[in-house]
């Protein structure tokens, strides 16, 4: 772990703006009778006084998020799995359609992208340093190189297989504090036409709905159109276009294009005017977050107790990264949150991080409803509903908290 000195993208002075105390590794889902001392460092945001990055004050080791065991998969939404397919299929009408087209992915996970244009026969690579999820991808058809993109990594597939037309990360560009060792990397490997695009969660969305658990270990940076336009300038690069994405609580994906390769659309520079116009990197819309967050734990955690103290039974359902920040901030265990049901064998009949709430296979919950439903992946909540129907008819009630505490 190692404590940031300076914006990890200028040098700039980061000025803390919100501190969410000690917490472990939001993916490191434990076994029950596993007695090993568990990691933990400070999760802290902060702001750069300069190139205005929202970025986190302490960086955990990459190794210790990303490996074998990785547990999220991104094929396990149904609703990723079409948004993926989507993506990959405009890509091949739009920047592959020609021939020996080459396609290079940062963070292929499971191949739930790269399958479709594996499928399509063109040319692709994936790196995924996460083995586990690299060989689910291997077995889809997706060609993989387990491996973090990075400069040298990034530079030998450019010397070996030429360059590429597209780079894409979805849910990736924003868990890697090594930034300019990637833009570096995507200098290296990209055609001279070739786009870098990527989604990540918008901060713009995160400040709107206090949507606070989107800040963990692997969200280093939380993105703006201005931070992002910085940085690719910064690196021979410009934003030439974004786009809104609803997935996951509110995204943007950005395409960077060389310098003086495209003209910008005028989306760019309005979401720009709108970020200056809703003051979004001033000082007290930050202090005005961290209050809002602080306020939404107090409530929280006052309900779940009168629940408990009434002695009703609550669960929660999906057991996300985010809610490792939610229930370590707040004091969320299992005396308050008896299990947390999960469709991720990985995760299961483990116990989440810190807190150590039971991990259940959603038949634990469909078998015997609790009165309460604590919605933890709120950002699938209309795949969730629609699945749990029987949960409503039954009586029970989803808890949520995002944008702020509601009992539906
Ligand atoms: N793209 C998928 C999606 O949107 O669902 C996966 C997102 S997952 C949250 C982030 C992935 O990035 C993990 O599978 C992790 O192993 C991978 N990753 C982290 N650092 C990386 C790097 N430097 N190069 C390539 N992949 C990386
Ligand atoms: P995410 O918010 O990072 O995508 O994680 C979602 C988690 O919720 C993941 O562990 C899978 C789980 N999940 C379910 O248990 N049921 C579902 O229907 C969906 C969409 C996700
Ligand atoms: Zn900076």
């Amino acid at each position: 772990m190692c404590r940031v000195t300076g914006c990890r993208i200028c040098g700039g002075a980061v000025e803390e703006f919100l501190d969410l105390g000690r917490q472990p590794l939001s993916d490191a889902f434990r076994r029950p009778d596993d007695d090993a001392e568990e990691f933990f460092y400070r999760l802290a945001v902060g702001q750069c006084g300069d190139c205005t990055m929202v970025q986190l004050m302490e960086e955990v080791p990459r190794e210790r998020m990303f490996h074998e065991d990785y547990p999220y998969h991104s094929s396990g939404s149904a609703v990723m799995r079409e948004h993926f397919t989507r993506t990959a299929l405009g890509f091949l009408g739009t920047e592959l359609d020609h021939d020996d087209a080459f396609m290079v992915e940062i963070g292929c996970n499971d191949g739930v992208l790269l399958r479709t244009v594996a499928d399509a026969g063109v040319r692709h690579l994936g790196f995924e340093p996460s083995g586990g999820v690299a060989a689910l991808a291997a077995a889809a058809g997706v060609r993989v190189r387990t491996e973090f993109f990075e400069e040298e990594t990034a530079a030998a597939v450019r010397a070996a297989e030429g360059p590429a037309d597209v780079i894409f990360a979805a849910n990736t560009i924003c868990h890697i504090p090594y930034l300019d060792s990637v833009l570096r990397g995507a200098d290296a490997l990209l055609g001279p036409d070739g786009v870098f695009v990527f989604e990540d969660p918008y901060w713009g969305d995160i400040v709107a709905k206090t949507s606070f658990d989107q800040i963990y270990d692997e969200h280093f940076y939380l993105f703006t159109v201005r931070s992002v336009s910085e940085l690719a300038e910064r690196f021979g690069f410009a934003l030439v276009d974004i786009e809104r994405l609803p997935v996951h609580g509110g995204e943007i994906r950005y395409t960077l294009a060389r310098a003086g390769a495209r003209t910008p659309s005028p989306a760019v520079a309005e979401a720009r005017a709108a970020e200056d116009a809703r003051r979004l990197t001033a000082p007290d819309v930050l202090t005005g977050f961290a209050t809002s967050v602080a306020a939404i734990r107090d409530d929280l955690v006052a309900l779940l107790r009168t629940l408990r103290a009434e002695g009703r039974t609550v669960a929660a359902y999906g057991a996300t990264a985010k809610s490792a920040t939610v229930a370590n901030y707040c004091g969320i265990g299992p005396d308050l949150v008896s299990y947390v049901c999960d469709t991720t064998p990985a995760k299961q009949h483990r116990v989440t991080p810190g807190m150590h709430i039971p991990v259940e296979p959603p038949e634990t919950f469909a078998g015997s409803y609790p009165d309460y439903a604590l919605l933890f992946a709120w950002n699938h909540a209309e795949e969730i509903m629609a699945k749990e129907e029987g949960f409503r008819a039954s009586g029970g009630k989803w808890i949520g908290y995002v944008p702020d505490v509601r009992v539906s």
